[in-house]
């Protein structure tokens, strides 16, 4: 949800703020901007709506100079996508970037107004530009001015700097956004996430929040919001530069589609002993067997894969769990029992709802637990115990390898749960651990499956709606599906567990709305079997995935099957999650739309 930049050093600061910026596309694309200092001190800007192939087009034509600057990569909030509002913004003696919410702009706004300040855009970040030369203006030095006005900045900020005659100085601010410094040599870089900083920086140091920074060539100085010199961990980039290029993939999302495999193996590869084939996840800071009460919190994708782990949790280990999406459940106030656990699931560690609640739970004395890709994210900074994902980096907006590999580790906390409450007999669980680790073989399978899901995609593409169906454990891949088809094709979608058909979406059915079913022949295959029934019956066009027993039985009734490799029903739904995301790709190339970057999105959503 915006990304920032920075840079002091010695080399031309806007191709290195170019570079950070197309390495932060993902968390916006709604316009982009650089400002740098020139040879003389003053302060110059390049700034174009929509993607940075714009700025790009108008940096050739005029390129900007100076070895100090920051970029912005934008997801409107307040204010159009224009030029004119797009970030850098400047007031006076200061050029700012901005990512979040000031929610108290209008009321500052007012007052430098009052003192005949002129605001020239729609958003609420030029108020911290002009608080900043506001104070600059009283006679205050950039870092008095700069955390003069940080302190009276309510909402969530990660906030760059540069001012008017000071080339190699740079001021960074978080409180709610993520802001990392990165070390170069001789030079200093600010970025909103590892995989910005990663072509220049090797070492990085995440502030956190309240913190804000003074950087000079060569030197950081960090600050708490008192205005205390502080000092906070420095560690080794983990992404490196190469591993965000698309490898010769189309897109970034058919990349990571196919990184499904890899993700599923390396993920459960660091929650399993090799020795005994038994799941080993890191030594809970609670006792499993006295837990009252589980309760995941996550959004969109990572909300549908807590889901699954609700059934895998309530089923194996006969724990209850409470499950809603973060952006109700922070305002619900659930009762929280004692000795409980809070579960958070999020791929970037960054989603603001899902760190909201995080805190409030934590305030309601549960015991946090996180299920994080990005594991030095504030999330994880600030969990009682991190359940690391290793996906490695996702760069397109949809989440794809992110999703499997949350399943993945759901499944293993399942099964650790289950082990330690006695709910599950060895046999069981042997053949369980087994099948997970079968998983990456299996996933990798799905891909000689992709002519199928291209016919399928075929009659997708051309509904205006469709409806996902799915039963028991593979409702929530129904749901999956839905989202990426929306997201990536604009494609309406609705999801319904097969059930609930009969008791209102049915009427929606006609020949013109697909009907798509997540059907292994598990458990449930029977019912979900006469609830397409019903929905052929009223001319629906039923579109299935399957396995071979379920193909041979839905023969009649679906028009077309994709016939999945045969698993335990216990993995199936992290296996089916990967044609559910094929079909939406494959659709979304169709109908030609921007794959990586739908619109109207961002990655790493760290607003309300
Ligand atoms: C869907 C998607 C989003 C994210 C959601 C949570 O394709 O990408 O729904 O799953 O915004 O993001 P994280 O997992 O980063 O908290």
């Amino acid at each position: 949800m915006c990304g920032i930049c920075g840079i002091v050093g010695h080399q031309p600061a806007s191709p290195i703020a170019f570079e950070a910026l197309r390495r932060l596309e993902y968390r916006g694309y709604d316009s982009a901007g650089i400002a740098t200092l020139t040879a003389a001190g003053n302060i110059e800007r390049r700034r174009a709506a929509g993607k940075l192939d714009n700025l790009e087009y108008v940096l050739k034509e005029h390129p900007l100079p100076g070895t100090t600057g920051i970029g912005h990569t934008r997801w409107a909030t307040h204010g159009a996508p224009t030029e004119n509002n797009a970030h850098p913004h400047e007031a006076g003696r200061v050029a700012i970037v901005h990512n979040g919410i000031i929610e108290n702009f209008a009321t500052l706004k007012k007052e430098l107004e009052a003192k005949g300040r002129v605001f020239v855009t729609e958003t609420d970040s030029e108020t911290v530009a002009h608080l900043v030369d506001e104070y600059l203006g009283q006679g205050l030095a950039p870092r008095e001015a700069a955390f003069a006005a940080i302190k009276r900045l309510e909402g969530a900020y990660a906030i760059a700097m540069i001012f008017k005659d000071h080339e190699g100085l740079l001021i960074g601010a978080r409180h709610g956004a993520p802001l990392a410094v990165g070390y170069g040599n001789g030079e200093m870089f600010l970025g909103s996430d590892s995989i910005a900083l990663a072509p220049m920086a090797r070492k990085m140091t995440y502030l956190e929040d309240g913190d804000w920074c003074e950087l000079t060539p060569g030197h950081v100085t960090i600050f708490d919001m008192t205005g205390a010199e502080v000092s906070r961990p420095v560690q080794d980039l983990t992404f490196m530069a190469g591993q965000v290029g698309k490898d010769g993939y189309r897109h970034y999302m058919e990349k990571e589609l196919h990184e499904h495999p890899v993700a599923i193996g390396q993920t459960l590869k660091r929650i399993t002993d090799p020795a005994s084939k038994r799941i080993a996840l890191p030594e809970m800071p609670f006792d499993p067997a006295q837990v009252p009460r589980i309760t995941i919190t996550a959004c969109g994708s990572a909300y549908y894969a807590g889901m699954v782990g609700r059934y895998w949790l309530e089923s194996l280990a006969r724990i209850p769990v409470e499950i809603d999406v973060a952006s109700e459940m922070r305002y619900r106030e659930p009762p929280q029992p004692d000795k409980g656990v809070a579960l958070l699931i999020s791929q970037s560690g960054e989603t603001a709802d899902t760190l909201g609640v995080l805190r409030s739970l934590k305030k309601a004395g549960q015991s946090i637990v996180s299920v994080l890709n990005v594991e030095h994210s504030t999330m994880g900074r600030e969990s009682d115990l991190v359940l690391g994902m290793d996906a490695g980096p996702e760069i397109s907006v949809a989440s794809t390898k992110a999703f499997t590999a949350q399943l993945s580790v759901l499944a293993a906390l399942a099964i650790d749960f289950a082990r330690a409450r006695g709910t599950m007999d060895q046999a069981r669980e042997e053949r369980l651990t087994a099948s997970l680790l079968d998983l990456p073989s299996r996933a990798a399978e799905v891909f000689t499956r992709t002519k199928d899901i291209q016919a399928m995609a075929a009659v997708v593409a051309q509904a205006r709606d469709v409806l996902y169906l799915g039963r028991g454990i593979c409702t929530p891949i129904a749901f999956e599906g839905a989202l990426k088809l929306k997201e990536i094709s604009y494609i309406h979608a609705e999801a319904y567990a097969a059930g609930e058909l009969k008791h209102g979406p049915i009427s929606l059915i006609d020949q013109t709305v697909p009907v798509v079913a997540i059907a292994p022949s598990t458990i449930l295959f029977d019912k979900t079997l006469s609830n397409l029934q019903e929905a052929k019956a009223r001319g629906g066009r039923i579109l299935a995935f399957t396995d071979a027993e379920g193909a041979k039985r839905l023969e009649g009734v679906a028009e077309q099957v994709v016939i999945m490799p045969d698993v335990d029903a216990f993995v199936a739904p992290i296996l089916y999650a990967i044609p559910v995301q094929m079909l939406a790709y494959e659709v979304a190339l169709l109908k030609g739309t921007d794959v990586d970057q739908p619109r109207n999105l961002a990655k790493s959503v760290t607003v309300e």
